[in-house]
C-alpha cells in the first residue's frame, strides 16, 4: 500500500509516522507513504495557495489548481489512478468496515484541508471519498489522515504478525474487547480474576465473551443492539440475567 499524503504541512505527517507496527511495516516494504507539500504546486510567484471565499465571509478556502496539479503528478508518476480521499469533517465518518475497504486498495492518495476548506471543484473533479473521524472538527486533516493511514496499515496483510493479533479485537463481531491483564498476579492490592490462572480455555473464552458484552453494554449500546443478532442461546441468557434483556426484544 502506497500512501501519498496532500498536505501543506509535510513535516507534521512525517514526524507522525514511521515508528511502531506501521514502522517496520515501511522498512519491510509492505507500505510507504510521501508526504507531498500542495505549496509546492503553486503557480504564482508568492507561492500562494488559498484565496477569499466568494460570496465572502471568513477565512480563506484553498484554491483548486495546487491540489489537482498534485494529484495530475501522482497520476503521472505512478501510472496508476488512486482514490483520493479528501479528510474533512463534512465525510462519512471513519469505522473499521471502511478502513477494510481502503486497505484493498494498492495506492491512496489522502488529502489534507486547512483554512475554511477547500475549492469545491476539486471535490467535483478529484475526491471519490470524504471521510470525517469524528464529530469534532480539527484545525487541518492531517491529524486525521494520519488515523486513516495507521487504521487502514494494520488491515494491509503482513502489517500484523501474529504477535499483534487482530482476531479478538474491538468491532470484529460489533463487540468491544475484553479485558486484559499480565503480570504481577496482585499489582497495588488488585488480582487478576482467578479464572484467567484456572487454564480451563473453554471457561475463560466464555468468561470474555460475557465480558466483552458488559463492557459493550456500558459503553456501546448502539453497537450490542446490532451484535445481539448474531449472539446464541448461552449468549441470550447471559444477556437476561444481568438485566440486559431488553437488548434482546428490541
Ligand atoms: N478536518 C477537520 N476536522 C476533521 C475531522 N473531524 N475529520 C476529518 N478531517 C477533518
Amino acid at each position: 500500500m502506497n500512501f501519498y499524503v496532500l498536505t501543506l504541512f509535510p513535516e507534521m505527517i512525517e514526524a507522525g509516522t514511521g515508528t511502531s507496527i506501521t514502522g517496520r511495516a515501511m522498512k519491510n516494504g509492505i507500505i510507504s507513504m510521501e508526504a507531498i507539500n500542495i505549496r509546492d504546486y503553486a503557480c504564482n510567484k508568492h507561492k500562494h495557495v488559498d484565496d477569499y471565499p466568494y460570496g465572502g465571509g471568513a477565512g480563506m478556502v484553498m484554491q483548486a489548481e495546487p491540489i489537482c496539479l498534485a494529484c495530475d503528478d501522482i497520476r503521472k508518476r505512478t501510472g496508476k489512478k488512486p482514490r483520493v480521499v479528501y479528510m474533512t469533517p463534512q465525510g462519512k465518518t471513519f469505522n473499521q468496515k471502511i478502513a477494510k475497504d481502503l486497505a484493498k486498495e494498492e495506492d491512496l492518495i489522502l488529502l489534507c484541508g486547512h483554512y475554511e476548506g477547500i475549492d469545491e471543484r476539486v471535490i467535483d473533479m478529484e475526491v471519490t471519498d470524504c471521510i470525517s473521524i469524528g464529530d469534532y472538527v480539527l484545525t487541518g486533516g492531517e491529524l486525521a489522515a494520519m488515523v486513516v493511514m495507521d487504521a487502514v496499515s494494520r488491515m494491509v496483510p503482513g502489517v500484523l504478525t501474529n504477535d499483534d493479533s487482530g482476531m479478538d479485537e474491538s468491532f470484529e463481531n460489533d463487540l468491544l474487547e475484553y479485558p486484559q491483564y499480565t503480570r504481577p498476579e496482585v499489582y497495588r492490592d488488585m488480582k487478576v480474576p482467578d479464572i484467567l490462572l484456572s487454564g480451563h480455555h473453554a471457561n475463560i473464552e466464555r468468561w470474555r465473551r460475557e465480558q466483552s458484552i458488559l463492557r459493550t453494554a456500558e459503553n456501546r449500546p448502539d453497537l450490542l443492539r446490532k451484535a445481539v443478532g448474531s449472539f446464541d442461546k448461552k449468549d441470550r441468557k447471559f444477556m437476561r440475567e444481568n438485566g440486559l434483556g431488553d437488548f434482546l426484544e428490541e
